[in-house]
């Protein structure tokens, strides 16, 4: 048997779930009720497991004091890390599937004497542990348009810490956001004459980091996109954006794809964002 709870509230199965569908929208809910289910349903009755069984075929848990005798640094990484303050031992004679959970399941790893490829998933090359449990994650992976995980182009650890150290800022890589970004993404992250200062406040104040229903993964795909940032003035008859008078030009299409502001990342001839 194989267990993991929360910290937070220990001796309480359904605050796992209570904490990941936070904040969720009711069409995620009901799709993530439905993944939860079968992941709970083939656990013990009394308590949450976790990792669904049969991660790694034919293999059974051996829990997190066993993979730190070989790992011992990875696992004190870990005791650290956002993932790590929501797994803790158990009890005497339980379980524990903190580096099983991401992992899969270890005795045929041991058995070997460990290995890369043997019997152990490496999410870095296959993240079907992390959307197991992060099922909103993978509805947005699967949105029309998405950073290309399911293609294999990029992977989870190109954008998140999985050890996590606490240090940064949400316990992943996201205080560094734009250098995350950039890594990839040298033209819009190069320094420029005239920066965009939205740029300041992140890549997603208007990008979905993972999938999007709007090309170029856009959260807004209007002029609600900018207007939440430019308060529009309104006087009867005409529309003030920055002291200019944009009444007959938000007719023309958005922002950006009116052939207004082109260069919305910043410019280096145009103050107001051009080319
Ligand atoms: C007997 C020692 C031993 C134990 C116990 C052990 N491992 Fe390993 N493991 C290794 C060795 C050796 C490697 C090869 C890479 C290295 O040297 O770090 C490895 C590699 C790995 C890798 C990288 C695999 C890859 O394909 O990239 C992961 C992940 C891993 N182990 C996780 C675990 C987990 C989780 C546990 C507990 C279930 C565990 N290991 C227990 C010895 C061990
Ligand atoms: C939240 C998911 C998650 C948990 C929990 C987790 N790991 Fe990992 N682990 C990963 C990912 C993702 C990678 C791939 C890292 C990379 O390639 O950058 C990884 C890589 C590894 C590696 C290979 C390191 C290397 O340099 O190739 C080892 C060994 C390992 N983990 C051991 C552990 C041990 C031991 C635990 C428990 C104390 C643990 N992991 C818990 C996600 C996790
Ligand atoms: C066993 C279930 C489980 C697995 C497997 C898992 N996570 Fe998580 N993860 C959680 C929980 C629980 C939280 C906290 C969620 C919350 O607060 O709503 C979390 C939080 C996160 C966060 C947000 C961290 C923060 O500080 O806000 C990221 C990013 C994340 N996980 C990425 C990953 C990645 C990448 C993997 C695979 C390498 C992974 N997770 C595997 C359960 C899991
Ligand atoms: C291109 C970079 C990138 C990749 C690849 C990526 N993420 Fe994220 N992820 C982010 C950013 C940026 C955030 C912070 C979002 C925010 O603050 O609006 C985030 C947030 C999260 C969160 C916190 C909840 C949320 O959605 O805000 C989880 C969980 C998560 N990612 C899991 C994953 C998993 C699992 C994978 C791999 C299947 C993955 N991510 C791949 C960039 C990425
Ligand atoms: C490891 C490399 C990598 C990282 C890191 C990365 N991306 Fe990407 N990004 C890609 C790839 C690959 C594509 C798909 C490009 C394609 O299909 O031609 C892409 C596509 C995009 C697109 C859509 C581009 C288009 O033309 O449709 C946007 C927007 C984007 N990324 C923003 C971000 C943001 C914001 C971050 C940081 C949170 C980020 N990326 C981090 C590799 C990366
Ligand atoms: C003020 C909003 C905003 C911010 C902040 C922003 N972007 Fe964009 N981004 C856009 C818009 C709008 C487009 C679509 C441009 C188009 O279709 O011509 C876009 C397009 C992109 C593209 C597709 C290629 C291109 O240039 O058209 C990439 C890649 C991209 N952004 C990455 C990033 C990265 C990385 C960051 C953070 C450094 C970032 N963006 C910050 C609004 C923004
Ligand atoms: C996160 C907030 C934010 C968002 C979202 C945002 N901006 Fe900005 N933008 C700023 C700030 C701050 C400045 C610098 C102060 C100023 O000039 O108002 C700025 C400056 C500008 C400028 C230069 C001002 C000038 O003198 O001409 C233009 C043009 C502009 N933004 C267009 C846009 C467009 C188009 C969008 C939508 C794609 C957008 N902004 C989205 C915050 C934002």
């Amino acid at each position: 048997m194989k267990f993991i709870r929360l910290k937070t509230n220990p001796g309480d199965p359904g605050a796992y779930i209570r904490s990941l569908v936070r904040s969720m929208p009711p069409w995620a809910l009901l799709l993530c009720s439905v993944l939860l289910i079968a992941v709970v349903s083939c656990s013990a009755p009394s308590r949450r497991t976790i990792a669904p069984a049969g991660m790694v075929k034919g293999a059974e848990p051996v829990g997190m004091e066993t993979c730190a005798g070989c790992h011992e640094e990875e696992a004190r990484e870990f005791e650290n890390s956002s993932h790590g303050r929501y797994f803790i031992p158990g009890e005497e004679g339980e379980e524990v599937m903190a580096c099983e959970a991401c992992h899969g399941q270890g005795s045929l790893h041991l058995e070997v004497g460990g290995g890369v490829g043997q019997y152990i998933i490496n999410p870095s090359r296959n993240p079907e542990p992390c959307l197991q449990c992060h099922a909103q994650t993978r509805v947005a992976f699967n949105l029309e348009y998405h950073h290309p995980v399911r293609e294999e182009r990029l992977t989870c650890t190109n954008c998140h810490d999985p050890h996590g150290d606490i240090y940064l800022a949400r316990g992943m890589r996201m205080g560094r956001e734009n250098a995350v970004c950039m890594q990839c993404h040298r033209e819009q992250t190069r320094p420029r004459v005239f920066v965009h200062e939205a740029l300041r406040e992140g890549c997603t104040v208007c990008h979905r980091p993972h999938g999007s229903i709007n090309d170029k993964l856009l959260k807004e795909n209007d002029n609600n996109l900018c207007l939440k940032c430019h308060a529009q003035l309104s006087t009867p008859g005409t529309v003030l954006i920055g002291d200019f008078s944009h009444t007959t030009r938000l007719a023309e299409g958005s922002c950006w794809s009116a052939g207004c502001h082109t260069a919305i990342h910043g410019s280096d001839i145009n103050p107001h964002l051009r080319y």
